[in-house]
């Protein structure tokens, strides 16, 4: 069973990673697979023609008014497919919160469901980044200096809240919805006015909100693949095709960005980003797959993760399969291995 759409702000990247599993997975008649898709609203479609339905009520570009985090919550006759009990495995292709933190986990764990990727510890650490900073800093995992806040002290007591961040990481700084993923909600703030405009925005998608401070650096991903002692894939590196961050449209707009890979960096620093993927993997007890991205710092070339992803974009063209393909795992492969990873 795949499982895809959702209600998070990654709905439509769910949609293009699981038409690409789905056509993978039924070739060549190796699978049969059971589409199931969940509206923006949480609804779950698992008659007819799933994917379909999903696609007819789709938007290209993230719009905060149809992407809060938290929509209407389903009817609870809606929530579970009557066929789960049927399947061998599940594959939650799901990005974001609602999917890609637990909850779907849970939900599996609960029916007694093999499935694809991190369980619910995994998941629900990987996805929040204000935990995640707190349980990588615990294992001595190098990172940018961070402040987190809510949704509330943000509406209680802006200036303050201002006052603090400036005082503790100055500017340029990135602000973030804890909870979220592909650079949804996400702004850089040069300024003061800057900052109070990306926080209400941040506040927007998520009650949990980080600050971070600001790097100038190149950026290198890498994949892991399995259960323990996973292995790492070799590094890339995003190049940008515009000024500004890697943001949603750099992200999945054709030509936004290229992937360099291997990534041009000295031996011993792809070393260490292997091994601090490894231990990322392990801290927040990820499982099956994920992909750990970094911050290689300009002019100090100090080395700083940013974040793991359990449930990483997955088209063929998507950087956790690319890596994979040069590292000699091709994307059916890739596949096949995860499968087998979720039953074992
Ligand atoms: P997401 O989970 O949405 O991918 P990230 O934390 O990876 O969020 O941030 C998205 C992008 O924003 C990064 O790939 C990078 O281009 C930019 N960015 C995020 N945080 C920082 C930072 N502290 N310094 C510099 N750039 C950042
Ligand atoms: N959150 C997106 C899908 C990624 O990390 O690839
Ligand atoms: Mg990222």
């Amino acid at each position: 069973m795949v499982v895809f759409g959702g209600r998070s702000g990654e709905h439509e990247v769910s949609l293009a990673s699981a038409r690409a599993i789905t056509a993978a997975l039924r070739k060549g008649g190796r699978h049969e697979v059971v589409p199931v898709g969940i509206t923006r609203s949480g609804r779950w479609v698992h008659s007819g023609d799933p994917m379909r339905e999903l696609e007819s009520n789709h938007e290209l570009l993230p719009d905060g008014s149809t992407l809060e985090i938290s929509g209407p919550p389903a009817k609870a006759g809606e929530k579970l497919p009557a066929n789960l009990g049927s399947v061998d495995v599940v594959f939650p292709v799901l990005h974001g919160p609602y999917g890609e933190d637990g909850t779907i986990q849970g939900m599996l764990e609960l029916a007694g469901v093999p499935y694809v990727g991190s369980g619910v510890l995994g998941s629900a650490v990987g996805m929040d980044k204000i935990t995640m900073k707190k349980v990588f800093a615990h294992h001595g995992l190098p990172q940018v200096d961070w402040v987190g806040l809510t949704r509330r002290e943000w509406k209680n007591e802006p200036e303050a809240q201002v006052r603090k961040i400036e005082a503790a990481l100055g500017y340029p700084c990135f602000v973030k919805p804890a909870n979220l993923g592909s650079s949804v909600g996400i702004g850089k703030a040069e300024d003061a006015e800057e900052l109070r405009t990306a926080l209400e925005a941040a506040a927007g998608f998520d009650r949990r909100i980080i600050v971070e401070k600001g790097v100038d650096a190149r950026e290198i991903e890498v994949s892991v693949l399995g259960n323990e002692a996973p292995d790492v894939s070799v590094p890339g590196e995003i190049f940008l095709q515009a000024d500004g961050f890697y943001d949603y449209e750099a992200k999945y707009v054709e030509g936004g960005m290229e992937l360099g890979v291997p990534a041009k960096i000295p031996a011993e620093t792809a070393d260490e980003v292997r091994r601090v993927a490894r231990t990322a993997f392990e801290a927040v007890d990820a499982a099956g797959m994920a992909r750990v991205d970094f911050f290689l710092e300009r002019g100090t070339d100090r080395l700083l993760l940013n974040e793991i992803n359990t449930i990483p974009g997955f088209t063929p063209t998507s950087v956790y399969a690319e890596l994979w393909a040069a590292s000699g795992l091709p994307y059916e492969d890739l596949l096949e291995r995860l499968i087998a990873l979720a039953l074992e």
